[in-house]
């Protein structure tokens, strides 16, 4: 029989609805990590409690190259990206209320995916954007014990071939539109984004007009932010190291219009990105009043770890949103930790921000100013063997 506190348990690790039973401030983040030299990647439980950050388990289910991790319930879909052998996975994960991951399920993808995203009715469908395998590919977890393959498609090398990573398409992240209907893929190799119409009764999906940008762009990651009576979507593009806003318009059933809204550098405006930046990550912040983005390789910060000594940091940028216009308003510069800030995101009331340094082998958690927007101190900080590049919130 179960008892009031298995029931909590079990509710807030599967629903991240609070448990006074489990400790106030306790929540478990999960990180991917690519591995240190000759192991392999893992995807770290990191419990966040009255003592700290602590790793309570690794888990090596996902394959060598783990680089996300997407939340469904009490399930994480988690991608290998293989590198650099052609094919990599997709593999589903039980959280158990102990917070550790069990292996349920797991296929063979395209070649090496980066981000998927859930669909369709009833969350029965996973989107995947597979960077070095020039494609996207869907599948069916109805069943996350039984993933099933739905469709794969690799796209056609540009027309306008360049060097490496522009030397084929590289989709690196899967969207879902606000009302579902349609996923959208950036794809940095084609300087495009992906359009495609989703049928979310039959998770079939079909390609629609797609929007380009200048040759050498390198649209990387995006986020849709929504009003009452908009739609915008911002891309952060990781060659030109710039952030492009859209209004989005709904022209038809079938497809998506874009009229640009703001275009400036990932510092605001005009001001200049040290040269060998490369943008990563972009969120909304969960208020929807803010727009915070990774900038990685800068060195330009510096960062006190827990022991004291100062490093050199890469900055979280943080601008607030005009819903009226899209425009954003440059807010903070922030070390975020260290360097090479592949991933972070936000817990779920917007109270804190954990970061994945890739370069450090470190994932810092600060604290943020929900009326502001602003990163403050440090909650908590943990070195994690190999390169961290995603940490997600699961509270
Ligand atoms: C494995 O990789 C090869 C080469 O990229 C590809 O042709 C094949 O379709 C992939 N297998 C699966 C199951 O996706
Ligand atoms: C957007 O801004 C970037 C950075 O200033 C600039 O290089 C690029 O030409 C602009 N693109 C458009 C389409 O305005
Ligand atoms: C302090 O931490 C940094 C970063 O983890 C490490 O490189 C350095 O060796 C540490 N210094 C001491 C004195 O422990």
């Amino acid at each position: 029989m179960r008892t009031s506190h298995s029931i909590a348990a079990a509710l807030a690790a599967g629903f991240g609805l609070a448990c006074a039973e489990c400790g106030a401030s306790s929540s478990f983040l999960y990180v991917t990590s690519y591995p240190p030299e000759g192991a392999v990647g893992k995807v770290t439980t990191l419990k966040l409690g009255d003592t700290g950050l602590e790793s309570i388990g690794a888990s090596e289910a996902c394959g060598p190259y783990p680089s996300w991790l997407t939340q469904a319930g009490d399930i994480l879909y988690c991608v290998d990206e293989a590198w650099p052998s052609p094919n990599g996975s997709v593999t589903s994960l039980k959280v158990g209320s102990d917070g550790l991951l069990t292996k349920l399920s797991s296929l063979p993808t395209l070649g090496g995916p980066v981000s998927t995203i859930v669909y369709g009715d009833g969350g029965r469908g996973l989107a995947v954007a597979d960077y070095s395998g020039a494609g996207i590919q869907t599948f069916n977890i109805a069943d996350p014990a039984a993933i099933a393959a739905l469709q794969t498609e690799a796209f056609a090398v540009p027309a306008d071939k360049r060097p490496s990573p522009q030397d084929q398409s590289r989709p690196h992240q899967a969207l879902l539109d606000p009302t579902g209907d349609f996923l959208v893929f950036p794809d940095l190799g084609a300087d495009l984004l992906r359009v495609f119409k989703v049928d979310k009764a039959t998770l079939q999906y079909s390609e629609s007009t797609p929007l380009e940008f200048d040759r050498g762009t390198g649209p990387r990651h995006a986020a849709f932010y929504t009003t009452e009576s908009k739609t915008f979507l911002y891309i952060i593009n990781e060659l030109q190291n710039s952030v492009t806003g859209f209004a989005v318009a709904y022209n038809d059933d079938k497809t998506l219009g874009f009229q640009q809204v703001y275009n400036a550098t990932t510092h605001g405006g005009t001001d200049p990105v040290p040269a060998g930046t490369a943008a990563a990550e972009i969120a909304i912040s969960p208020d929807k009043k803010f727009l915070t983005l990774s900038s990685r390789l800068e060195r330009s910060l510096t960062y006190t770890v827990a022991n004291g000594t100062q490093v050199p940091s890469d900055p979280l940028i943080t601008f607030s949103i005009d819903g009226e216009t899209g425009v954003l308003t440059h807010v903070q510069t922030a070390p975020a930790g260290g360097v090479n800030p592949r991933h972070f995101s936000f817990n779920k009331d917007g109270s804190r921000v954990a970061v994945g340094l890739q370069a450090d082998g470190r994932v810092v958690v600060f604290e943020r100013d929900t009326a502001t927007g602003k990163l403050g101190k440090t909650v908590a900080e943990a070195d994690v063997p190999g390169m961290p590049n995603f940490v997600l919130f699961k509270e």
